[in-house]
This record gives structure tokens, C-alpha cells and sequence, in this order.
């Protein structure tokens, strides 16, 4: 068989598509836990992310609001020209993640399946419990994710309604947030897992005081250096990573307020957080339910 060397049209679209930035949403600030470990782990890409705030939280949406809100911000997202969309909330990709892939074309990661792979790689006794909204528990994502990777473990949910909201509010050292914690831990601790998921974006930031009261001898998975290290393969797979000599930037949207976006925003994502710009509700509808051509030729 005889090869062609690529043309050189082909080539410069396969640069231009490298170039491009790498999408990623959440309900709001907490998918900022994940993207501060993608720009450790990919530090010569660019990105752009997408928070819902004035949405925010998910965690009591149903399912079908679910649905629409992923679509309205991947289609924003993918019309920006991205080259791979994360979907850097757990709510949002246990009600979506299998539409998005169907309706879209760009490559798209979601962030259950990597918590559950992490978790399975670490428990020894199978018993895995999973700490998330009300949202993605109802969803049985978590379920299923395990029980593809390793139909013998055990897997014990644990819905804690009004936790990521009592984390973005504030003060993550308040009482409050001590009684939630010792309310949601203490049904999960007495069916005695190895291995507890934080399959929440939001509960990383009080993993000491998830840790203190599940005990020492439970592992607590985080998966966003996993759901980093994924994204990171398929730009490797798909041969559409960056320059690795470069330096990355990233830049965000978000439905809410601009300001609160920005003060709240830097203690989840521990880095400066200063290009945010404004997304009218009205113009994401619009994009799924008016008359919508896409900003780019696809
Ligand atoms: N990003 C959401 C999640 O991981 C945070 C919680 C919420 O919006 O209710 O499920």
C-alpha cells in the first residue's frame, strides 16, 4: 500500500486544531478543583471554562434539567471551537454524559468513570462508598461505573444534599459544615468501606474533616488527578495535543456574578483567576431552543 505524506492543508489543520483550547463546565466553582489539576498535569494547554453559577447547585435539579443545561453549555462551548470538552461536574455527567457523546463530535470526558477506576485500583476489600449529591446518586451512575470495572465490589452511596453549597459559601471551618459532615458520614462509616469517593467536586476542599470523622483506615479517592491524567490520553491518543514547549492560559465564563465568580473562584482553584466574562442565561436557551447557527463552521 502506498502512503501519501500528509498535504500540507492537512497538516495545517491538524496544527490548528492542537492549538485550540480544551472546554470544560461545572454547576458552577467547584469543577475548579479540576481544572487546577489539569493545568498541573497539561501545563502548555489552553482553557476554557465554563461555570453555571447563577444555576448552581445542580444537586437537587432532575435529570432531564440536567440534560439541558449540559446541552445548552457544551453547545456554547463547542461553538467557541473547542478541541475536547470536560464535563467537570459529577451531577452533570451522571444525568448527561452518554446524550452529549451522541449529539456531539468533539471528544468528551466526563468525570464518574475515572473516580470509579481510581477507587476500584485502590480498594482491597471492594467495599466502596460513594459521598456525591442527591443528583448523581439517583442517577445509579456510580453504580454501574463500578460495577463494569469490577462486578464483585460493593457500592455504598451516600447522598448529602446542601453540602456543596454549605462549601461555597464560605467558611469551610464552620460548625455547620462539621454537623453535615457527621451526619453523612456516620450511616456510610457503619457499612464499613475501605475506600470513600469524593464524588463531588465541592468535597475536596474539606477532605481533612472528611477524613477525620470516615477514620483513618478508609481511603479517601479524589479523582481529579485521574480524570486529569484521562484527558491528558485522549490529547495523546488522538494526537491533538499542544506544543508541550509552551505555556497554557485559561480563561472563564459563568452565568452569575462576575465578582463572586472571581473571589470564590480563586480558593477552589488556588492560582489567579482574572479573565471572567458574563453568559446571559437568555443567549445559552437560545442556543439549544431558538434559531441557532453555529459560530464556526463545523
Ligand atoms: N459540580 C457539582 C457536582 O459535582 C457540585 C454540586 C452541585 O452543583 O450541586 O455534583
Amino acid at each position: 500500500m502506498v502512503t501519501h505524506p500528509p498535504t500540507d492543508n492537512a497538516a495545517a489543520d491538524r496544527a490548528a486544531l492542537r492549538a485550540r483550547p480544551i472546554g470544560m463546565f461545572d454547576s458552577g466553582i467547584g469543577g475548579l478543583t479540576v481544572l487546577h489539576e489539569c493545568l498541573v498535569t497539561m501545563p502548555a494547554e489552553d482553557f476554557v471554562y465554563f461555570g453555571d453559577t447563577a444555576r448552581f447547585p445542580y444537586g437537587p435539579r432532575t435529570q432531564d434539567e440536567l440534560r439541558l443545561f449540559a446541552r445548552q453549555i457544551a453547545t456554547f462551548l463547542d461553538d467557541s471551537g473547542v478541541k475536547l470538552l470536560v464535563v467537570a461536574c459529577f451531577s452533570a455527567t451522571a444525568a448527561a454524559l452518554p446524550a452529549l457523546q451522541e449529539q456531539f463530535s468533539t471528544p468528551i470526558v466526563g468525570v464518574v468513570m475515572p473516580g470509579a477506576r481510581a477507587a476500584v485500583q485502590t480498594s482491597r476489600y471492594g467495599r466502596i462508598g460513594v459521598l456525591a449529591t442527591e443528583a448523581t446518586v439517583a442517577s445509579g451512575s456510580y453504580v454501574r461505573a463500578i460495577a463494569a470495572l469490577d462486578g464483585g465490589a460493593e457500592v455504598i452511596q451516600q447522598a448529602c444534599p446542601g453540602l456543596a453549597a454549605f462549601i461555597q459559601d464560605g467558611d469551610v471551618t464552620s460548625h455547620e459544615i462539621v454537623d453535615a459532615v457527621r451526619r453523612f458520614t456516620a450511616p456510610l462509616k457503619e457499612r464499613r468501606p475501605d475506600v470513600v469517593i469524593m464524588g463531588c467536586t465541592h468535597y475536596p476542599l474539606i477532605a481533612p474533616m472528611l477524613q477525620r470523622h470516615l477514620g483513618r483506615d478508609v481511603t479517601l479517592v479524589n479523582p481529579a488527578a485521574e480524570i486529569a491524567r484521562e484527558v491528558a490520553e485522549v490529547l495523546a491518543r488522538q494526537a491533538i495535543d499542544n506544543d508541550a514547549e509552551r505555556e497554557g492560559s485559561y480563561r472563564f465564563f459563568c452565568t452569575g456574578e462576575v465578582d463572586a465568580f472571581r473571589s470564590v473562584g480563586a480558593r477552589f482553584l488556588q492560582m489567579p483567576l482574572d479573565d471572567v466574562e458574563q453568559v446571559a442565561l437568555e443567549s445559552l436557551a437560545a442556543l439549544v431552543d431558538g434559531d441557532h447557527t453555529p459560530a464556526r463552521p463545523r
